[in-house]
């Protein structure tokens, strides 16, 4: 069945992500704890970031669990469901981690699997029933590897599946494009990403010569 292609921001940045939210630009909001530390944010302050984002518009907000075993990361990461219906949980793609996952889809949990490098460990997250899973593209590049390849695999692996790959790392509004032409449905990406892929200096030109026209003939 065909996906309409949906956006997620990337960011904590509370300015850049309410602007995205409000201006209706992305779906939702992603984090995990490198994104929330250099934002300055506490695990503290998530129940309130949660519910910023959500007055805001975003149908789903994204936290990512966190500790040494699976038993950690199930407690960890019952304190994210708790913050309401829009969270979404996102798990590390580890041993420890798909323990937790499969326990918590059981439990009804909607999950991301996080930081997925393999088409094998997209197909185990597929075959858990998880709702996402989020490969690197820029960090595969960045290991040598060939990126929207193996993202177009795992794409391949998770098709008639539960499971949606949301494609992360990534850095240009080409990723994106790239993505999406080996039928990729959702990206998540900085804010500046975002924007990019809505601008095209030829536009504003056009743009500014309509306005200048109207003025004209008004
Ligand atoms: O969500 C993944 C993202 O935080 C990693 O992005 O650009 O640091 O590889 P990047």
């Amino acid at each position: 069945m065909p996906v309409s292609p949906r956006l997620y921001v990337d960011s904590a940045d509370v300015t850049r992500v309410g602007e995205l939210l409000e201006g209706g630009l992305v779906a939702g909001v992603t984090t995990n704890p490198t994104i929330l530390e250099r934002s300055g944010r506490r695990v503290g302050e998530i129940a309130e970031l949660y519910d910023q984002w959500v007055a805001q518009g975003a149908s789903e907000v994204f936290f990512q669990t966190w500790g040494a075993d699976a038993s950690e990361l199930l407690a960890n990461a019952d304190r994210i469901l708790a913050l309401g219906d829009r969270v979404v949980v996102k798990v590390p793609a580890t041993r420890e981690g798909f323990v937790a996952t499969r326990s918590l889809v059981a439990g009804g949990a909607t999950v991301l699997v996080t930081a997925v490098y393999s088409p094998a460990q997209a197909l185990a997250c597929a075959s858990y029933g998880v709702r996402y899973v989020a490969p690197y593209l820029g960090r595969l590049r960045d290991s040598g590897r060939d990126g929207v390849a193996l993202i177009a695999d795992m794409q391949a692996v998770c098709a008639g599946s539960e499971t949606n790959v949301i494609a992360a790392s990534l850095r240009s509004p080409d990723d994106i494009v790239e993505l999406r032409q080996v039928g990729v449905p959702y990206f998540t990406a900085h804010p500046d990403v975002i924007l990019g892929l809505l601008s095209d200096e030829t536009s504003d030109q056009a743009a500014a010569e309509f306005e200048a026209a109207i003025g004209r003939i008004s």
